[in-house]
């Protein structure tokens, strides 16, 4: 087949045999000769075929011996890296802080996706990179005890205990006993903890850090546990981030937990500083000066999609300026202690993009993420405590494909940046201002009233002017999501392709402040070996939490929750 030939057209039956054309695919797929052209050589026909078979026997031997030798070799991994796995740069042996950076549902396309976006709508050189680019040095092998494609949960409980789970485990193992993580150790070692992100803080990341659930829509026992009814006590000093409705008692507006408790009450009580605005985050003073423990719950449910908060920069914080803020809040507050802080930062929404196939949503989310990874940087280049960053996805969402073909004919060699340049909000707020004008205002209006109401909303927020009918007339289904509909006529028209609204097996990507402090993790690893690593590098002893963890009371009397959320 030639390459020019259209990938979809129907196959055009030969007149050669069957067998032949398979002999012909094989060739195709290693790249060998097939051999049919060669005249037969009769002469030299039997000696090659005794030859050929005296190298069979002894290829068969050597296989068979490196097999055992293999085998032999990875049941030696199994019982962790080497001591000696430190390589140059070394760790170091005094105080040390680490930061650990989660991107959420951010696979290798992203990068491509949103590098490339950068450049062209900054007029950029074609050589420049992300600084994350710059920061690369391995992959992470992402797969669940119980599925090749993980979920966050399973994803995160790998980075905090060290150990695969299934997935909608909260840093418990498959038969649902605790497993101690690093946060815990760290706080139980003498370090300040932080965790700050951008979706709710009950969510599964931040959740398998500080708490221990069977699944991971017990986000109502989740908030009880961030903030201290735990049974380790309070284990964290920082949280920022969105998820408020989680810690108020369901008598009031905005909450959306099952009972009445008063969860930020209940933090007030533990000793928490609270704040739930711009101006008490501005307040903060960057970090300067801040009183731990610390929770700043920004929004009811997430922060929204940095491609709609950079609108309300004056409503909800960034992640880069939550990062900054924390960063020197927990620097600060462990200035004349023996030990530093351990503080997870995660870019939460990559995912979210991912899941409702939202390119325009996804690029603002990664370069925000980018960002906070630089300011992460530059606070380790100026600090006198020595640390490391690490960072890494739990999966890939979405299945993304930077190029799509849309019709049978050979698609050209090309996606369209300047469609996602043009999009000024994401598909999620367009889908919800087109459901609150249906459900409202709109209601009684004609169908060619509501069309409008559309046409507008494409024009002024998604930079659409040639909608089609038919796309119009989706978008007043009752039985659809607008929000897909919106973000798949900003995908086609970019030509970017997805697989999924859900998440994939892809290897992530692992990044480091230097490959040199975090010499373990370069190359391909299991997921569950940036968890050890992570502890390992603290000298935490996970393993010495877990046995504490399962002597408590706690696991025997914590009540059962229905499901509330669905998996994400
Ligand atoms: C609020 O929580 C209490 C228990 O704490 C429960 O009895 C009540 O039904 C809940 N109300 C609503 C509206 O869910
Ligand atoms: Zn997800």
């Amino acid at each position: 087949m030639s390459r020019e030939e259209p990938l979809l057209a129907p196959r055009v039956s030969s007149e050669r045999s069957s067998i032949r054309y398979a002999e012909e695919e094989d060739a195709l797929l290693t790249g060998e000769a097939t051999g049919h052209n060669e005249a037969p050589r009769r002469g030299w026909r039997r000696w090659t075929e005794i030859g050929l078979f005296a190298w069979a026997l002894i290829a068969t031997i050597i296989v068979i011996i490196l097999a055992v030798v293999y085998q032999h070799d990875s049941s030696k991994n199994l019982a962790g890296p080497p001591k000696d796995h430190w390589g140059p740069g070394a760790k170091p042996t005094g105080k040390r802080n680490l930061i650990f950076m989660v991107s959420d549902g951010m696979g290798p396309t992203s990068l491509s996706m949103t590098r490339s976006f950068r450049q062209h709508t900054e007029g950029l050189p074609i050589d420049d990179t992300l600084i994350l680019d710059q920061h690369l040095i391995g992959q992470s092998r992402t797969r669940s005890s119980n599925s090749l494609v993980t979920d966050s949960a399973a994803g995160a409980t790998a980075f905090s205990c060290g150990h695969k789970s299934y997935n909608g485990a909260i840093s418990v193992l498959p038969d649902h006993s605790p497993c101690g993580t690093v946060l815990e150790a760290a706080a139980l070692a003498g370090y300040k903890t932080g965790l700050v992100v951008t979706t709710r803080l009950t969510d599964a990341t931040p959740a398998c850090f500080a708490s221990h659930a069977n699944l991971r829509q017990y986000e109502d026992s989740i908030a009880q546990q961030e903030v201290g009814e735990h049974p380790l006590g309070r284990v964290v000093d920082l949280l920022m981030g969105g998820g408020r409705c989680h810690f108020l008692p369901n008598s009031t507006q905005g909450s959306c937990r099952a009972d009445d408790r008063d969860i930020v009450g209940l933090a007030a009580e533990k000793g928490f500083n609270y704040l739930d605005d711009r101006s008490g985050f501005d307040a903060l003073n960057g970090g300067a000066g801040v009183k731990l423990p610390l929770m700043g719950l920004f929004a009811e449910k997430d922060i929204p999609y940095e491609v709609d908060r950079r609108h309300q920069n004056d409503v909800y914080p960034s992640l880069e300026e939550m990062a900054r803020t924390a960063l020197t809040a927990l620097s600060e507050a462990t200035r004349d202690s023996e030990q530093g802080f351990f503080l997870m930062i995660e870019g939460s929404r990559i995912d979210h993009a991912g899941h409702g196939n939202d390119p325009a949503a996804q690029v603002h989310e990664v370069m925000a993420y980018d960002r906070a990874f630089n300011a992460v940087l530059e606070f380790l280049e100026k600090d006198s405590t020595p640390g490391v960053l690490v960072g890494t996805s739990d999966h890939e969402t979405g299945g993304l494909a930077a190029a799509r073909q849309l019709n049978k004919e050979y698609p050209d060699y090309l996606w369209y940046p300047q469609v996602l340049a043009d999009s000024k909000h994401s598909s999620e707020y367009a889908g919800n201002k087109l459901n609150e004008y249906t459900s409202g205002e709109g209601k009684d209006k004609s169908d060619k009233k509501k069309k409008e109401y559309i046409l507008e909303i494409l024009k002024k927020d998604m930079g659409v002017t040639d909608a089609s009918d038919e796309e119009v007339e989706n978008l007043l289904r009752p039985d659809v999501s607008t929000q897909y509909i919106f973000a798949d006529i900003i995908s086609r028209r970019a030509q970017i392709g997805w697989s999924t609204h859900g998440h994939s097996a892809v290897d992530v990507n692992i990044y480091a402040s230097s490959s040199k402090n975090a010499w373990p993790l370069t190359g391909n690893h299991e997921n569950i070996e940036v968890g050890q690593f992570l502890a390992d590098y603290l000298d935490l002893d996970v393993g010495a939490v877990t046995k504490k963890l399962r002597s408590s009371a706690y696991w025997t009397t914590e009540a059962e929750e229905s499901p509330r959320s669905g998996e994400i």
